[in-house]
């Protein structure tokens, strides 16, 4: 069960993120940089392949963002499935779709599922106590409950999960569980939800998951543990409907103001997303999902496990004719600079900025995160070990070695491709006696070696044998030395060249997974084929099983180029100055003035009133003159704020007004009061007003 199920077709899917917020380097480390390279692989062996993606659109995740922005649900997705949307292409990700959750096909899609599901029995409803915010009037999603995590004492979990420690939760279990919307303990309220069985699937699920059986891949080792630990501690009916008003329609009576929970909906957005695709590109969807001709793949982080391994896989079985997937490959977490990134702590690193401050720097950053793929642990991203990496494995070793490939046989044979002779000697990579013959045989076991990492899911591993193969051609280089022989024996130069030309051609093609920019740059500066993902691999790998040359004799090749450049120290050191300059800065104000007795404060005269009149005071740039009405007065006030507002946009303001302090005359216009103004640590000021609207005169106090 160690080697990949070979399949005519593949199905590889990557967890729809969120249309709350951008893209960050954590997600690209969890999911999709290991499925892309999975996908453009297979690809490039030949197998049809139908790469699914798209924005994971309703949920409470959303509205919470909207409430918090001050706007709507649908301008949040919008907005950000077009960010996301764009850092993916930018940066290579090759899917073959990149749907949307809120689709009319979608909504259509789910909903018709949960009717088949529904009609065939397999839900059950039950009233039950759920929390309610009632300042809000609303039952309240899992996410918009906070309380202490029952496992680890944590005290920002949500009702659905705890982002410390993984655990996934239920609103009940949560200590001290707090509304976000209103900061109030919320109340107990009957409500009825549709539920999911799950303790019924137990049986096959562990037969699948745990034994084996019927699965024809091995799962890794985190998958499995979790999914394990799951069955261990018994599956519980789970509910799958929501009283939000974001989402689909539960598509029953009696269900109205209900919608499907996003997690019901989210995993059938693949086979929405497969159903569009197939119909834009004239395929049939049913192809993938209900033939055992495919293999199905998720991939992952590891929060989404028990939503792949188990509840998915259940709905499918339940729903009859689909396949389960053979392998659900998740990473776990990357950190940034020594800590979890933080989407609301801004600690990430942002995939569109990225691209906005570094383009064309796409292969770089794949390179790095690839590097440090959380495989099977928690890793680390850090600015330092970008610059490392990118100087020591892509400028000093890859494009090292292309470079010298392509200036000696420019130098030596005009750019032209010496003849391939098999028998013909050359000395190896460690200076053994060697024909070029057997050197392509060398060449061809290391191509099966990383193909074979990569069917595995063993992607460091994979992009480690990459390096090794300039490694060795470096390292053949050196041991042959053209340039020196050069000068004595022009013709014992052609077969080492020729070689190396070899490699590099093969480079172009098995690099293409993990660096598609430098593969496309490097086919260009070879003059060979431009790449077309279909099968470029696999017919590598036959030429080379026949003994033949991959690169032909007499080939003309381009002038040199560099693939890549060393990081200056200041493009790191600026982006950890950008880190660090999206954290809260801390404050550093005067000390807190000398207490006062209450008389004292009792003796200042404080007022709601209103801006009515606003103008530039002549010959000065920081005061405007105001008139503001006060109820029993309209009095005329000089105020600082010039520079931070035009009188046009603060007119209609209500402000409170110091309207017993004496009159003063300030650039030649008298003053008779001072308006209360905020300033932050850069000396900008705004006004202080009542929340609410106020009557003009009303005292503050
Ligand atoms: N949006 C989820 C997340 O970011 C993943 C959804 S995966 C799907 O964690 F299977 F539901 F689509
Ligand atoms: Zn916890």
């Amino acid at each position: 069960m160690n080697k990949m199920s070979d399949k005519k077709r593949y199905l590889i899917t990557a967890a729809l993120p969120y249309a709350n917020g951008p893209l960050h380097i954590g997600h690209l480390a969890g999911a999709y940089l290991s499925a892309d390279i999975f996908a453009r692989h297979l690809r490039l062996l030949g197998k049809e392949v139908a790469f699914i993606c798209g924005s994971d659109e309703h949920g409470a995740a959303i509205t919470m963002r909207a409430k918090k922005e001050g706007t709507t649900p649908q301008a949040i997705i919008d907005t950000n499935h077009g960010i996301i949307k764009d850092s993916f292409e930018k940066l290579g990700v090759s899917f073959d779709i990149y749907d949307r959750t809120s689709s009319k096909l979608h909504h259509k899609t789910a909903s018709d599922f949960f009717t088949t599901l529904h009609e065939k029995g397999a839900f059950e409803e039950e009233t039950s106590e759920q929390y309610y915010d009632e300042e809000n009037n609303q039952f309240l999603a899992d996410r918009y409950i906070v309380g202490t995590c029952p496992k680890c004492d944590h005290e920002e979990a949500y009702g659905d999960q705890c982002e410390n420690c993984g655990s996934t939760l239920s609103p009940l279990e949560l200590k001290n569980p707090t509304s976000k919307l209103s900061g109030n303990t919320p109340i107990l309220k009957t409500t009825k939800h549709w539920y999911l069985p799950l303790n019924k699937e137990e049986g096959w699920l562990k037969d699948w998951i745990v034994d084996g059986k019927g699965r024809s891949e091995a799962w890794k080792k985190n998958v499995l543990g979790q999914a394990k630990s799951w069955l261990d501690s018994g599956l519980q009916p789970r509910a799958i409907t929501r009283d939000i008003d974001w989402g689909i329609p539960v598509p029953l009576e009696g269900a109205e103001g209900k919608v499907l929970y996003v997690w019901f909906d989210a995993p059938i957005g693949y086979i929405s997303a497969t159903k569009k695709w197939a119909e834009e590109n004239n395929k049939n969807w049913e192809d993938y999902w209900k033939s055992d001709d495919s293999s199905l793949i998720h991939f992952l982080g590891k929060d989404n496990i028990v939503f792949h391994s188990i509840i998915f896989p259940s709905m499918l079985k339940l729903h009859g004719d689909y396949i389960l997937p053979t392998n659900v490959p998740a990473n776990e977490f990357m950190n940034l600079e020594g800590q979890k990134l933080s989407t609301s702590r801004n600690w990430a690193v942002w995939v569109h900025e990225y691209l906005e401050d570094l383009p064309n720097y796409q292969d770089e950053l794949r390179h790095t995160i690839i590097k440090y793929m959380p495989e099977t642990k928690d890793s680390e991203f850090t600015w330092a070990s970008y610059k490392e990496v990118v100087d020591a494995d892509l400028v000093g070793n890859f494009a090292n070695f292309i470079n010298r490939v392509v200036v000696l046989t420019n130098k030596y044979f005009d750019g032209k491709v010496p003849d391939f002779v098999a028998n013909a000697q050359v000395k190896d990579s460690k200076g053994e006696n060697s024909t070029a013959g057997a050197e392509l045989k060398v060449l061809e076991v290391k191509l099966k070696t990383l193909s074979e990492y990569i069917s595995t899911y063993n992607f460091r591993s994979a992009q480690q044998t990459l390096l090794e193969i300039s490694t060795i051609g470096n390292q053949f280089l050196q041991t042959n030395e053209p340039w020196k022989v050069f000068k004595k024996d022009k013709e014992a130069v052609k077969p080492v060249m020729n070689i190396a030309l070899q490699i590099i051609s093969a480079l172009s093609v098995v690099c293409r997974p993990f660096i598609p920019f430098a593969s496309d740059k490097m086919r260009t500066l070879l003059n060979l084929k431009a790449i077309e993902d279909n099968g470029e691999w696999k017919d590598l790998l036959d030429i080379l099983a026949e003994g033949k040359p991959i690169i032909e004799n007499e080939h003309q090749i381009g002038k040199p180029i560099h693939l890549f450049k060393r990081i200056p120290e200041e493009v790191i050191n600026s982006q950890i100055e950008k880190l660090k300059n999206n954290q809260p800065k801390t404050i550093n104000y005067e000390p807190v003035k000398k207490a006062i007795d209450f008389e004292d404060f009792m003796k200042i005269d404080l007022r709601v009133g209103t801006i009515i009149e606003a103008v530039k005071v002549k010959k000065s740039k920081k005061l405007l003159e105001l008139k503001v009405a006060l109820g029993f007065e309209e009095r005329t006030i000089v105020s600082g704020i010039a520079e931070f507002y035009k009188p046009e946009d603060i007119i209609g303001q209500q402000v409170v007004v110091v309207v017993n302090l004496a009159p003063k005359k300030l650039r030649g216009v008298m003053s008779q009061g001072m308006v209360l103004m905020a300033e932050n640590e850069e000396g900008k000021l705004d006004f202080v007003h009542p929340s609410h609207d106020f009557g003009n005169g009303f005292i503050v106090k």
